[in-house]
């Protein structure tokens, strides 16, 4: 598999502009390059709006676990399915933390994103978070809390030890997240193991972004 690269907007840029100008200034600078699988998760609101191609891929950053009906302000996976979606990002720290966001919740959120066809990046910080009935098709992303948004990213013997742990209970891939950059970032592939990457900060800055790429491949 090659190296996966997951580019997480979070609540940024604030500008629909800003928003294609980043996007399509990544899509640019990896148009030749065939060695890794880049996504892009910009907010919700943005999707429609940016086009992706063989190289970069849309990617949601949560959705609902209903289909439709009278839920206010939720967007479900058949929706994302609708304008191109292939990933989605489920059970990050920040929709835990700021949204309360329990295991139940996210276990439903699983199951309909796997339904409308689209894969799930499950986000834990700890081997308990993964479900005890997880199929295939999921993708898991380690992200230690101390080094999300911290500039200070976990070391590559940690990280590889908690990959492994991961891998003796589950046979799935798994992503490191937590203060990526181009100069740590082929660590967690070609040393740790990792099978790819979830990026927040550096992923708005589309020089950094297409950089961490390069280097991994
Ligand atoms: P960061 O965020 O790269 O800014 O640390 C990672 C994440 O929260 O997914």
């Amino acid at each position: 598999m090659k190296p996966l690269i997951v580019g997480n907007w979070k609540c940024n840029p604030t500008t629909l502009l800003e928003a294609k100008r980043i996007f399509d200034s990544v899509k640019r600078g990896v148009k030749n390059i065939k060695g890794a699988e880049t996504v892009i998760c910009p907010p919700f609101i943005f999707l429609s709006v940016l086009t992706p191609d063989q190289n970069v891929k849309l990617g949601a950053q949560d959705c609902f676990w209903e289909e439709k009906g009278p839920y206010t302000g939720e967007v479900s996976p058949s929706m994302l399915e609708g304008l191109g979606v292939k990933y989605v990002i489920v059970g990050h720290s920040e929709r835990r933390k700021y949204f309360g966001e329990a295991d139940e919740m996210i276990k439903k959120k699983l199951g309909a994103v796997l339904k409308a066809g689209l894969k799930p990046i499950l986000c834990i910080d700890k081997i308990s978070q993964i479900p005890k009935d997880i199929k295939r098709g999921y993708i898991l992303a380690y992200e230690p809390l101390f080094a999300i948004g911290s500039g200070k990213p976990c070391t590559i013997e940690k990280a590889k030890k908690m990959r492994n742990s991961i891998q003796k209970k589950v046979k799935l891939p798994v992503l490191y997240g937590g203060s990526v950059n181009s100069q740590n970032a082929p660590g967690y592939i070609k040393e740790a193991g990792f099978s790819g990457l979830l990026v927040g900060g550096a992923s708005l800055k589309p020089r950094e972004f297409v950089d961490i790429i390069k280097e991994v491949c």
